[in-house]
């Protein structure tokens, strides 16, 4: 699926969530493949599992990305590894070390929280499909407020060493990402893959179960597939993976 070679940008210096804009672009009929809603400060931000994401103003890149995929595209999933992909290349492009993906929508530095993603859709279409892609990342910051810390270690592109502004980061990040909703399925699990520790011992969370076990592989087929001690492999379609830790 390609991108527009810019994107087409609507900036808000306040507003709810970015999210939530696009939404409301995708009903009146107003919204293009593409356009990116970007807010310096948001009221409600929202984050996974129904937390809220929270960033001082003009401190993230908050945005939002409209995308309208052929029918038969795409599938979410491999929409949010692409997303979280493109975003690991531009950690791993400004050259910082440790940058890693935890499952689903993180990005990490070490253990720290650099960035995530929330990708939604509403009354799904499967004719006319349409996902908006939501990107929460930490740019300036050189301190977290404690309702952030609390919740878990953080950190900024400032704090890791690179100091640019959110337009520049924004330039990096929109060419990855139209790079990687380029690729096909296969090299996207794979390099999804690659950023995870095979072989590691790992817990799967699903709605229904909890899996422990040696992480064997991930893709579109076979989802999760885990060894547990007792030799059992154990396939958890990645739609149903709240977590993988
Ligand atoms: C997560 O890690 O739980 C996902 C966070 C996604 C946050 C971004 S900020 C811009 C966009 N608008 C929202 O309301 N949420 C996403």
């Amino acid at each position: 699926m390609k991108l527009p070679q810019r994107p087409n940008v609507v900036r808000y210096e306040t507003t709810d969530s970015t999210n939530e804009r696009a939404f409301a672009a995708i009903a009146d009929g107003t919204a293009q493949h593409g356009d990116v809603h970007w807010a310096d400060f948001q009221t409600a931000g929202r984050g996974r599992l129904g937390r809220q994401w929270r960033a001082g103003e003009g401190e993230g890149l908050l945005l939002s990305v409209i995308l309208f995929p052929p029918a038969n595209g795409p599938k979410p999933t491999e929409l949010t590894v692409a997303t979280c992909l493109a975003l690991h290349d531009m950690a791993r492009e400004y050259g910082i070390a440790g940058a890693h993906l935890k499952w689903p929508n993180d990005l990490l530095i070490g253990e720290s929280k650099l960035s995530g993603i929330l990708l939604e859709t509403r009354g799904l279409d499967e004719a006319k499909p349409h996902f908006v892609v939501g990107i929460g990342l930490n740019v300036k910051q050189r301190e977290f407020p404690r309702e952030v810390t609390d919740e878990r270690p953080v950190t900024s592109l400032a704090l890791e060493g690179v100091a640019l502004t959110r337009e520049e980061v924004l330039a990096l990040v929109w060419k990855r990402l139209a790079v990687r909703l380029e690729q096909d399925a296969l090299t996207l699990f794979e390099d999804y893959t690659s950023s995870l520790a095979l072989g590691d011992e790992v817990l799967v969370r699903s709605a229904r179960a909890e899996v422990r076990g040696e992480l064997v592989s991930l893709d579109s087929t076979h989802g999760v597939r885990v060894r547990t001690a007792s030799g059992e492999v154990i396939d958890t379609q990645l739609e149903f993976v709240r977590e993988l830790r």
